[in-house]
């Protein structure tokens, strides 16, 4: 049907799509688990620890969470495994190589929601990139698992750019658009965040969820009525260790410390908070004066969903006034940090009331560091 349209080369969201697992942990419940765990660790080594051998593991606690974070509830593909104090990780039946992966399986079901929001059917995408912090294997790419499943004829690859993944496959794919290589692309982030998460680590444990979102790129000229366009898109990276995971396909060559901590996600907070939030603002800041848009007027920030205060402070740098909800809502409340779909799913929930000519901005940050802006005006 589009195959002998004019494309225009300018790059539009179409729609969006989510994936929400059913199952919820709330602080409380988490906090349980973990301070039972506590309990239990400390009783198990009360000799060492009271000879001074070992030290004694610290509860966590529900007010700091919320507090220091912002999260009150988080996601996950499977509750009861990771509330286990024994197990603390997920847990389901491994799959065969006949069946779809579970990462694909979730990145299918955000996908199918944003193609059928924009009327579009798989045959008429060209590819699709699954833009995620955590693979569930090296190869075959996930991309391609996903594309076999919706039926799309074409390429797909992956993408990790840890948190920022989404936003660094949205300008891959505006970049196809604008180089006229495709039309149409998915870019899907299915993020199963409990995977990585050391659920036995206090200062971490509260941080992620789990979910799974999509974002249809394509050509002005086959997009729906109602769409926003792709006003600019930027992106930066900078090497810190502060937010690392080193596991990785050569940790067989070193045994020893195969299951170490570091092998699951570590970072030091304060210092990401304090480089990150100037790093970020100021990128946004310039990137809008580039595109010759006032920062101040932007009518809705959908930022990254790790910390309601780096929000507050990043919004307030870029909007010249304290934020509200209206204009930079939060979403990390109920869905904890989910990696590169944060952003995503809060425009995907805080969008439609916006209307024609209404501009905003989707921003990501994270590991790398990385951040992208994604600089959109509603149309239609
Ligand atoms: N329960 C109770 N107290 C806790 C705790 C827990 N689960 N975890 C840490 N604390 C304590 C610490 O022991 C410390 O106590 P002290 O002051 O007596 O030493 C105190 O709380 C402050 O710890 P700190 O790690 O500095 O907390 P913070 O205020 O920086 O908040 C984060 C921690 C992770 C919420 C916060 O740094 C953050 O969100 N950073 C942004 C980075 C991010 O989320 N990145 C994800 C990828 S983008």
């Amino acid at each position: 049907m589009t195959q002998h349209m004019q494309m225009t080369g300018r790059p539009v969201i179409s729609s969006t799509g989510l994936f929400t697992p059913e199952e919820s942990i709330t602080n409380e419940e988490l906090v349980a688990s973990f301070n039972e765990y506590v309990r239990r660790y400390n009783e198990k080594n009360a000799d060492a620890i009271a000879s001074g051998e070992m030290q004694p593991l610290t509860e966590s606690s529900v007010e700091f969470i919320e507090k220091a974070s912002g999260i009150k509830a988080r996601h996950v593909m499977a509750k009861e495994p990771v509330l286990d104090p024994n197990v603390m990780a997920p847990r389901w039946p491994q799959r065969s190589n006949d069946e779809l992966s579970i990462l694909a399986e979730i990145g299918v079901k955000a996908a199918r929601d944003a193609l059928e929001r924009a009327g579009r059917k798989p045959e008429d995408v060209d590819a699709v990139l699954c833009a995620a912090s955590n693979m569930e294997r090296p190869y075959p790419a996930m991309a391609i698992e996903i594309q076999q499943a919706l039926g799309i004829d074409g390429f797909g690859f992956d993408m990790n750019v840890a948190c920022s993944s989404a936003t660094f496959g949205i300008q891959t794919a505006a970049d196809y658009i604008r180089a006229g290589n495709a039309k149409s692309v998915l870019v899907v982030s299915p993020e199963i965040t409990s995977g990585h998460l050391n659920w036995r680590d206090r200062d971490s444990h509260f941080i992620f969820g789990d979910v799974a979102t999509a974002v249809l790129v394509e050509d002005a000229a086959i997009a729906p009525e109602e769409h926003w366009d792709i006003l600019g898109t930027k992106l930066k990276t900078v090497f810190s260790n502060n937010i690392r995971n080193n596991f990785g396909f050569l940790n067989r060559a070193y045994p020893e410390d195969a299951g170490g901590p570091d092998k699951l996600f570590v970072q030091e907070g304060r210092k990401v908070f304090k480089e990150v939030v100037p790093m970020v603002a100021q990128m946004i800041v310039d990137e809008a004066e580039r595109i010759d848009i006032d920062p101040t007027s932007l009518r809705r920030l959908w930022l990254h969903q790790a910390n309601t205060g780096m929000n507050r402070l990043i919004a307030h740098r870029v909007l010249g006034h304290e934020a509200n909800e209206d204009e930079s809502p939060t979403v990390l409340d109920t869905y904890g940090n989910t990696s590169s779909a944060g952003s995503i799913i809060a425009f995907h929930l805080h969008s439609e009331d916006l209307q024609e000519g209404d501009t905003g901005l989707i921003c990501s940050f994270g590991a790398g560091y990385s951040a992208g802006t994604v600089f959109v005006r509603k149309a239609g």
